[in-house]
């Protein structure tokens, strides 16, 4: 402690020297305002100034040798003489001054008037900005907060046996909480190639997996990570993102092109057909007439035989031609609303020689309430016919299978029809082009592919749809989707 400042005009030594003992820095000048005391602590904040630093110095002198020795910014010695100069009307006590301090420490310094008509000069430290260790506590808890809220599903593991040191809330609601990261994976393989991608340049972006959950049930997931070095160990900091919607989004957006590719490509190959059959019409009518004549007028046998042949073969030409054509017009539907127990009775009663022939049970349910749907009656029986006759076709010359079901669901805006038969079914590789016009797997004489390709028509033109289901059973199951009345 630096002993007590000599003193030109001495004051209450007792105040002096509890002066001394206060942390403070502490200057008292007179109503002259010229200094009278500044206790050691005064002295050590404004180290090279212990020559101003004697009483009877000026106010004004302090002022400008603090600043010109750097003890003082220029600012903070304006304001405090401002302060000094108001001091008399603003009351006891001025406003508390900033200045920039020791080792980043800032001080305080304000004015205080004193009975005498003099004042006093403080000068205080101000308390150090809160130290490294709640430093750090505040980082910790910002960390905290941002994971605790962050949507995606963090994990963070080690590697060399998965231990999960760290999850995400959002990670314990979508995987829940086992303690290592190798049970989510569903595929060991995966896992393997997901470490052997990561080891190198410790990252790995977007990689598709299947995780699993710990309570055993999986999802399609995209992983990514970052591999760090976590207390001296390898450690794995992942996201993983859950794609079930997102690939159901894109299955259905990729359902839809393809329909739309088909009935493209479906109208544009009706359409060639049509002209071509067009085409054929006339000159095979022609062959026919003339083969007919022949016949009649050709004595000879061998002769007659052979022009026999030509004609029924040509017959037969023009009956592929009409169904073509039958599949390329445009007849105008009559849309109305329709009742389908009816309709479904009537194309029962169609196929019902064929069936009693081939030894095939039919089933239909009666619906109550069923609703009614907007349809062209004649032109959707021809439909169900045709889903018929091929169930029946293909049951007969497989020879396998024995029944065919009719059944009906609905919703608020359509009903569907299913038929379903338990037949031969429809193998993957010609799945895609059963609805093609003149796609056939049956003999020539036998199948023409039209009647798909007809039923596909008619049905668009309803602004319906129709469908080959996937079924888990043998044997094949169509849809036919109608809008309700
Ligand atoms: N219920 C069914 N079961 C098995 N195959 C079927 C069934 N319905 C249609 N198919 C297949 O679809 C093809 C196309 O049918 P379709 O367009 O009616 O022409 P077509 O009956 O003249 O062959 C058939 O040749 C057959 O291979
Ligand atoms: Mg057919």
């Amino acid at each position: 402690m630096q002993s007590v400042p000599e003193t030109q005009n001495p004051v209450d030594m007792s105040l002096a020297e509890i002066c001394e003992y206060m942390s403070e820095g502490i200057a008292i000048f007179d109503a002259e305002a010229t200094l009278r005391l500044a206790n050691s602590s005064f002295h050590q904040k404004h180290p090279n100034l212990s020559d101003v630093l004697k009483p009877g110095i000026p106010w004004s002198i302090f002022l400008r040798e603090a600043v010109n020795r750097g003890t003082m910014p220029l600012p903070v010695s304006q304001r405090l003489d401002a302060l000094e100069a108001e001091l008399a009307t603003a009351g006891t006590r001025s406003d508390a001054v900033q200045m920039p301090g020791v080792q980043g420490r800032t001080a305080t310094l304000r004015l205080g008037q004193t009975s005498d008509g003099g004042f006093v000069l403080t000068h205080t430290e101000n308390p150090p900005p809160a130290d490294d260790a709640d430093a750090v506590r505040d980082a910790e808890i910002l960390l905290r907060k941002v994971l605790e809220a962050c949507p995606r599903s963090l994990i963070m593991s080690r590697v060399t046996d998965g231990r999960i040191i760290y999850r995400s809330p959002a990670a314990t609601d979508l995987l829940g909480s086992a303690k290592s990261s190798f049970s989510h994976f569903t595929h060991r393989e995966e896992r393997a190639d997901f470490i052997t991608l990561l080891l190198p340049d410790a990252i790995v972006d977007n990689m598709r997996v299947t995780f699993r959950r710990a309570d055993q049930t999986e999802f399609p997931a995209e992983i990514s990570a970052r591999l760090i070095d976590y207390r001296g160990e390898d450690v794995i900091v992942a996201t993983v993102e859950d794609l079930t919607q997102e690939l159901a989004i894109k299955a259905e957006m990729d359902r839809q092109k393809e329909q739309l590719f088909q009935s493209e490509k479906l109208s544009a190959l009706g359409e060639l057909l049509a002209a071509v059959a067009h085409e054929l019409n006339n000159p095979l009518s022609i062959i026919v007439g003339n083969a007919e004549i022949l016949h009649e007028e050709i004595a000879d046998d061998g002769l007659k035989r052979r022009v026999g042949k030509l004609s029924q073969a040509a017959h037969r030409c023009v009956r592929i031609i009409r169904s073509f054509l039958s599949l390329a017009r445009q007849e105008p539907l009559d849309l109305r609303p329709t009742e389908l127990s009816k309709l479904i009775e009537n194309a029962l009663e169609a196929a019902s020689n064929d069936t009693e022939a081939a030894k095939i049970k039919m089933h239909t349910a009666p619906y109550t309430n069923e609703p009614l749907v907007i349809a062209d009656e004649v032109q959707l029986t021809q439909v169900i016919i045709n889903l018929l006759s091929n169930a029946i076709q293909a049951m007969r010359d497989a020879g396998i299978g024995d029944q065919i079901t009719i059944e009906r669901s609905w919703n608020d805006r359509s009903l569907t029809i299913r038929v379903t038969d338990n037949g031969p079914g429809i193998s993957d590789d010609i799945k895609t082009r059963i609805f093609d016009p003149l796609f056939t797997t049956k003999d020539a004489g036998k199948g023409t592919g039209v009647g798909l390709a007809y039923c596909h028509r008619i049905i668009a033109a309803h602004k319906g749809q129709i469908r080959l289901e996937h079924t888990a059973r043998r044997g094949a199951t169509f849809s036919v989707e109608l809008p309700l009345a």
